[in-house]
């Protein structure tokens, strides 16, 4: 009866968070390979392959976005689709050096839903919950790179990073602390940073002046920029 009771307990946390499945260690390439076998939330279930994150392992910058979407997915490498592109443009034109930033999202897997005509699969956004059970691997990402600085990329990293009320109007283009660690019991904890909120790559493709909004994100990175030129 206890022996059941124990597995029971152990087959519900499975599907709980990602707790169980993150190793102990602040080795990049070791999270990253336990991470392919995560089933810590039921998105595993219809995408194909975890997508964790991705760049140097003593990056001064970690981007946080939502998901991998349909590229991504089918890659296996994070922003590598067209808000990847523009994003990628961005930090350009803000001045920061792509190749010393690392690239992540708040849940690693693509959630999606495929409409019964046709057979493109259609991004849906993760719910509090996923990203409740996805963020200790965020958490050991950025305890194992300790960067000076993390930049939200919307509403999804925001809320990963400081919990479900948040609102990027209230934190946009500011530099603050990464708030001090309220995670789960047995998650890593968050290291010293500074944080910075901007829009989501995709707001800007969806948004109806694209330009203006394209602005607003290279205005955020620059912030950002002047940040670790400090
Ligand atoms: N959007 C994200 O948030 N992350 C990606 O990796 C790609 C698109
Ligand atoms: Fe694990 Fe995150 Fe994938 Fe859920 S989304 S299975 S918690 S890696």
């Amino acid at each position: 009866m206890a022996e059941q009771r124990a597995r029971k307990g152990a087959d519900s946390g499975a599907d709980h968070d990602a707790r169980p499945y993150v190793p102990h260690t602040d080795d990049l390439d070791e999270l990253s390979r336990a991470a392919a076998s995560c089933r810590g939330c039921p998105l595993h279930a219809a995408a194909t392959q975890t997508v964790f994150g991705a760049g140097p392992r003593r990056a001064r910058v970690v981007l946080v976005g939502e998901q991998p979407g349909d590229r991504e997915d089918r890659e296996g490498e994070p922003f590598v689709g067209p808000a990847g592109a523009l994003l990628r443009r961005a930090l350009a034109a803000a001045g920061l050096d792509e190749s010393a930033v690392y690239f992540t999202n708040a849940v690693k897997h693509f959630k999606f839903t495929v409409p019964e005509t046709g057979k493109r699969r259609i991004h849906k956004a993760p719910s509090l919950r996923e990203m409740t059970a996805c963020r200790p691997w965020l958490v050991a990402e950025l305890a194992s790179i300790r960067p000076e600085l993390v930049v939200a990329l919307g509403a999804t990293a925001g809320r990963a990073l400081f919990g479900g009320s948040f609102r990027v109007g209230d934190h946009r283009g500011l530099l603050e602390p990464l708030p001090a660690d309220d995670g789960a019991e047995g998650e890593q904890v968050l290291p010293d940073a500074r944080v910075l909120v901007t829009v989501h790559p995709s707001a800007v493709l969806r948004a109806r002046d694209r330009d203006s909004a394209y602005r607003g994100l290279v205005a955020d990175l620059r912030v950002a920029a002047r940040a670790l030129a400090d």
